[in-house]
């Protein structure tokens, strides 16, 4: 008999083809199933499961009593927990480096977008307001020879300093766990404590995973120490940001714009206060979103998902 494996959301169809020649495939594809019957009874046979953003929580274990590995098709991992998950002998993996390029290329295109306030001008043209030249108080902020502060200097918040650094003339500060001589050398990034950051920077670039001291990193004093001039960018999770304290940085001119393509809450709701302001452009949730990444992410997690299940070591295995 096959193993039988469980496809959660956004995995390549392509991929669920070759998937389907080892493995008995039972797929979720379009929207949350929790609570299905049928997403139950898949769960309970399942011997693996590969995706995205599934909360694998104790309960959810609880219920799949066969299984052996998790894959995400992501590099965070923050749905997982992975305490509980190893608790069990059972593998996790995710999705590192294939989406580095990707994720920075929409970060950084989040960040020219919000300098240079571009879905705004792009609906004065498209709802026929170009009338005469443009307002001074409708320009944008230059980007090139600017700071730029990294709060998070790993894989994709190095290809951001990459894009910064050679693309940009940008002068780059970073925070991080630990120095990383690599972006130093190669892109003249300089180390520095956050608040230092916060207070230098003309963009600052939330790249850090979602993790318990990561939460609410960026809170209301943290948002008072950037210039009122300053630029935020969160690349990273909504859980490591205030979205009060943004709310009220963004609209007491505390800061002067954001760009965020990531929420608490995902989908946010319609009446999240930060959907209001002028000065947000905000993305849903679409670093890693490419044709081309998505598949390789999901080729990725179907490797790790053979391999677990062939008794082999998965190439990114988190536990
Ligand atoms: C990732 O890979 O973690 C992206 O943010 C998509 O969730």
């Amino acid at each position: 008999m096959k193993p039988k494996v469980l496809v959660y959301m956004r995995v390549d169809e392509r991929v669920i083809e070759t998937l389907k020649k080892d493995f008995e495939v039972t797929c979720f594809q379009n929207h949350e199933y929790l609570g299905d019957p049928a997403f139950d009874s898949a769960l309970k046979e399942a011997d693996g499961i590969i995706g995205l953003a599934l909360k694998v929580t104790k309960e959810l274990l609880d219920a799949a009593p066969n299984l052996k590995i998790v894959c995400n098709v992501s590099v965070g991992y923050d749905n997982l927990d992975l305490d509980e998950i190893s608790k069990r002998n059972i593998l996790a993996t995710n999705t590192p480096e294939v989406l580095n390029d990707t994720t920075a290329d929409a970060i950084f295109g989040l960040l020219i977008a919000t300098a240079r306030r571009i879905p705004e001008l792009d609906h004065v043209v498209k709802s026929g307001g170009w009338n005469i030249s443009l307002q001074p108080d409708q320009y944008g902020v230059d980007v090139h020879h600017k700071t730029l502060g990294i709060i998070g200097m790993g894989s994709i918040g190095s290809a951001i300093a990459k894009r910064a650094h050679f693309g940009f003339d940008m002068n780059i500060l970073y925070h991080n766990r630990s120095r990383n001589k690599k972006a130093e050398q190669a892109y003249q990034a300089t180390y520095c404590e956050l608040n230092e950051l916060l207070e230098r920077s003309d963009f600052v670039c939330l790249m850090v995973p979602a993790t318990k001291e990561t939460a609410n990193l960026m809170g209301r004093e943290q948002f008072q120490r950037m210039k009122k001039t300053a630029i935020f960018i969160n690349g990273s999770r909504g859980k490591n940001v205030d979205e009060q304290a943004l709310y009220e940085a963004l609209k007491t001119g505390n800061i002067h714009a954001a760009g965020i393509d990531v929420f608490k809450e995902e989908p946010t709701p319609k009446d999240n206060p930060l959907l209001k302001l002028k000065n947000i452009v905000t993305l849903p949730h679409i670093g890693s979103s490419t044709t081309e990444c998505e598949y390789n992410m999901s080729k990725l997690a179907a490797e790790n998902l053979k391999d677990g299940l062939n008794g082999k070591m998965p190439p990114s295995l988190l536990n």
